[in-house]
């Protein structure tokens, strides 16, 4: 089992990678000191395809137990299940020491980790991601939310897990296409990460699609050990360092949006991270050999991602809305070279413009 920590001065916690590892859950939360009165959220999928496995664990219990499943679909990021939770917490009586399990990938993790934040103020919680995009991204850095109205994660807060426990069994079942969706975020590391990372990725790309051990379990293990470091440094995105991380995410989550949530998370990342490069190229930030070795890396993984056609004006519209461009000017997270990122970078509408077409062509 590989552990990385996550060496907060105000919420130190670690984040445990391996195979099988989800079956010692009972020994984790007692050597972690963890409350017994558990309430666990789970992706309704996840629940049908592992439900014998989750019965094991939890049996019997090591104290108060009850369980809520949610459809893990981006509309349920919602108020309506925040009630339902806090309705349920309620009903069982849960009080402060309480421990929240929420096991599945980014939307119960968002909605699961606002439930602990917000519950009594502030339950423990830990996180179980389900989905390769939760074990790479979502689940660590304590960013936890709902979506309000059309807007993505507009509400939340910043509330870091006690644990995160990455059981790379339950990657096994995911379908193809939410596999590429969590290398999208992984391919966003490669970017900013470059080095060994990059080269790792790009020779090992197959063999991470086809969840081969011990890539998957490198790849997860380092991408963590990068995000970890990077939230360290900035963990409420105060200072700017954690922006980097939004790298692609201006022109995905317009993407997002303008598509009406029918494309992946981090389907819309890959489109975005293209958009990005080409945006980067045009403001003279990226070379012209960065660009190419960037665009035919994408282009491995384009032939997966189908989407239909855009409305241009309407995601330029919703990127000077995003809640990262206060000032209604468009401003991205670019590239000065790989390994070297730049944030707040302004640019004209012909140039995102052009950019956005460039890189949705790669994928029509
Ligand atoms: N908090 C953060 O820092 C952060 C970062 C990135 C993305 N996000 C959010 O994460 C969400 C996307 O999350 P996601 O891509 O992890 O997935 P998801 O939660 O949307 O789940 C994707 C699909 O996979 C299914 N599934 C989950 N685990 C499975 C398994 N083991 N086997 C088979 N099917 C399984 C789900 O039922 C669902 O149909 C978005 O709402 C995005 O905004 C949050």
């Amino acid at each position: 089992m590989k552990k990385v920590n996550v060496n907060l001065n105000s919420y130190p916690y670690s984040i445990l990678i391996g195979r099988g590892i989800f079956s010692n859950l009972q020994e984790i939360i007692n050597e972690n000191k963890l409350h017994k009165n558990i309430f666990c959220l789970i992706d309704k999928s996840v629940y049908s395809i592992y439900k014998k496995d989750l019965e094991k664990v939890f049996t019997p219990p090591p104290g108060k137990f009850n369980f809520l499943t949610i459809d893990a679909k981006e509309g349920n990021k919602s108020l309506s299940t925040l009630k339902k939770i806090y309705t349920s917490l309620v009903v069982s009586n849960y009080g402060r020491d309480s421990l929240l399990i929420a096991i599945g990938g980014g939307i119960i993790g968002d909605v699961g980790g606002f439930a602990a934040a917000t519950y009594t103020r502030g339950i423990r919680y830990i996180q179980i991601p389900s989905t390769l995009l939760s074990a790479v991204d979502s689940s660590v850095g304590g960013k936890t939310g709902i979506n309000f109205g059309s807007t993505k994660n507009i509400v939340g807060s910043f509330y870091q897990p006690n644990l995160v426990i990455i059981d790379i069994n339950f990657l096994s079942t995911l379908p193809k296409r939410e596999i590429i969706s969590g290398v999208g975020e992984i391919l966003k590391y490669a970017f900013l990460i470059k080095g060994d990372y990059f080269e790792y990725f790009e020779k090992n790309l197959d063999k991470l699609i086809s969840l081969d051990e011990n890539v998957l379990t490198k790849i997860i293990t380092e991408s963590v050990e990068y995000k970890a470091a990077v939230v360290v440094k900035d963990e409420k995105e105060e200072s700017g360092i954690r922006k980097i991380l939004n790298l692609g995410h201006t022109f995905a989550h317009a993407i997002e949006v303008e598509h009406g949530h029918r494309l992946k998370h981090g389907e819309t990342v890959i489109i975005g991270l293209a958009c990005s490069l080409y945006l980067s190229n045009k403001l003279n930030l990226l070379k012209e050999t960065e660009l190419t070795e960037g665009i035919d890396l994408i282009k491995k993984l384009s032939s997966n991602i189908k989407i239909k056609k855009m409305d241009y004006k309407k995601i330029l519209e919703l990127m000077k809305r995003d809640k990262k461009s206060k000032d209604e000017v468009y401003k991205f997270v670019l590239l000065n070279g790989f390994g070297k990122v730049l944030i707040d970078v302004e640019a004209e509408n012909n140039d995102v413009l052009w950019a956005l077409k460039q890189g949705v062509k790669l994928f029509s």
